[in-house]
């Protein structure tokens, strides 16, 4: 084999070389230039700043980095790269007497080094090309890395869901009881009391109103983990939207909030469960009622794909916080306890998409506010 590069690579790649001294870029170009299949692709600079532009207007495979430029020095350099153009493959340039930093640099991100004076032109390639592949196995074993701790996380969810809806429901099948009888004795008393002065009256009334929202908690609780008979049928989900909005539209009036309807008429049905769904969106909208101003805006649209049916319920409100983000479909997390929040809403939404086979995903809008989807499959002929 030739001293320089007979030797074959898959495809010509494309390098930046980031370089500020005249005699060691034009080593560096004379052994690219003199590869097979006419040279690899370059480019040059000799700042990162400089680096750092080009690499966002081309599509680089790999960067030979100086660390020993004149507005950044060292391993930062690197680490600067790395951070804005992960899928690059950074191949660091050392002085002669500086195999240490070289070694270093490995720690930062590089996938190798070359020391100056100690390569040649086929040493050069062979290293280049090396480390674009081990860069793309590293991407691809990152992704698919991300891909299982995702899965992790869902099953994790999902366990605890069923530990938690185990435990919710025992529980409310046993407060049940006990309060229907509260309830009777309040009736009870209702009816019989003569004594009807205005704090008997009162105490009376705050006790059913405690009542009927136990109760309300309870079917919520019930609600979470008795979904397993759903009565699916080939339905409307624009119905259902429409249903829904006029259920929660006294709350809508109420703060005066104005309702942006986008329903796309030609939408295919959906294999739902009406009252399931109903549920979901109901929720969903009373999420941001909650959570608008007084006057604010609330938009729902619905519209489809080839595949999918969507419904977007979009608010102009206070959006959701970067730092409980991830917490949201949890059981029982809500930001609203002091104003009545149980938190069971997302989650018994997420529990009812999951048995539809459907989707949920609430993201906050990159202006204000948030939007929740909801994504069905489309019903086809065989479902
Ligand atoms: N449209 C929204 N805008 C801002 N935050 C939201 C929105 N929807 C949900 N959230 C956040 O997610 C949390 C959980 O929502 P979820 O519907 O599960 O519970 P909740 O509304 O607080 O209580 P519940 O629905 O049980 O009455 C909320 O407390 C809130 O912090
Ligand atoms: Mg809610």
């Amino acid at each position: 084999m030739d001293e320089n590069n007979s030797v074959k690579f898959d495809k010509p790649l494309y390098i930046l070389i980031v370089e500020d001294n005249q005699v060691d870029l034009r080593l560096l170009q004379g052994m690219l230039a003199v590869s097979e299949n006419s040279t690899e692709r370059l480019k040059w600079t000799n700042t990162v700043k400089g680096a750092l532009e080009l690499l966002s207007a081309h599509d680089f495979d790999a960067v030979v980095l100086d660390l020993n430029l004149p507005d950044l020095r060292g391993t930062e350099t690197i680490r600067r790269v790395n951070e804005l153009f992960p899928d690059i493959a950074v191949v660091v340039n050392t002085g002669e007497y500086e195999e240490e930093l070289g070694i270093e640099a490995l720690e930062y991100g590089a996938q190798d080094f070359l020391v100056k004076g100690r390569y040649n032109g086929y040493t050069l390639l062979k290293s280049l090309h090396y480390a674009v592949k081990r860069k793309r196995l590293e991407t691809q074993v990152l992704e698919a890395y991300g891909q299982l701790k995702e899965a992790q996380g869902q099953l994790i969810q999902v366990e605890k869901m069923k530990v938690i809806g185990g435990i919710a429901s025992g529980v409310a099948h046993e407060v049940r009881n006990p309060l229907a009888a509260i309830k009777y004795g309040i009736q009870y008393l209702n009816e019989k009391s003569t004594d009807r002065s205005e704090d008997i009256v009162k105490v009376l009334e705050s006790m059913e109103d405690s009542v009927n929202r136990a109760n309300d908690i309870i079917t919520d609780l019930l609600d979470f983990s008795g979904l397993s008979n759903l009565e699916q049928q080939s339905e409307s989900l624009n119905v259902s939207v429409l249903k829904s909005l006029a259920l929660v539209n006294h709350a809508i009036s109420k703060k005066e909030i104005a309702v942006d309807k986008q329903i796309d008429i030609n939408l295919p049905n959906v294999k739902i469960d009406r009252n399931r769904i109903e549920q979901v969106i109901i929720n969903l909208l009373l999420n941001s009622i909650n959570f608008v101003e007084n006057g604010g805006k609330i938009t729902v649209k619905t519209y489809t794909d080839d595949n999918h049916v969507y419904l977007d319920v979009i608010d102009n409100g206070k959006g959701i916080d970067d730092s409980i983000k991830k917490r949201i479909f949890d059981p029982f997390f809500t930001t609203r306890r002091a104003n009545g929040g149980v938190g069971l809403g997302l989650s018994i939404c997420k529990n009812i998409m999951d048995v539809h086979g459907g989707k949920i995903e609430v993201q906050n809008n990159p202006d204000a506010g948030v939007t929740a989807r909801l994504v069905f499959p489309v019903l086809t002929a065989a479902s």
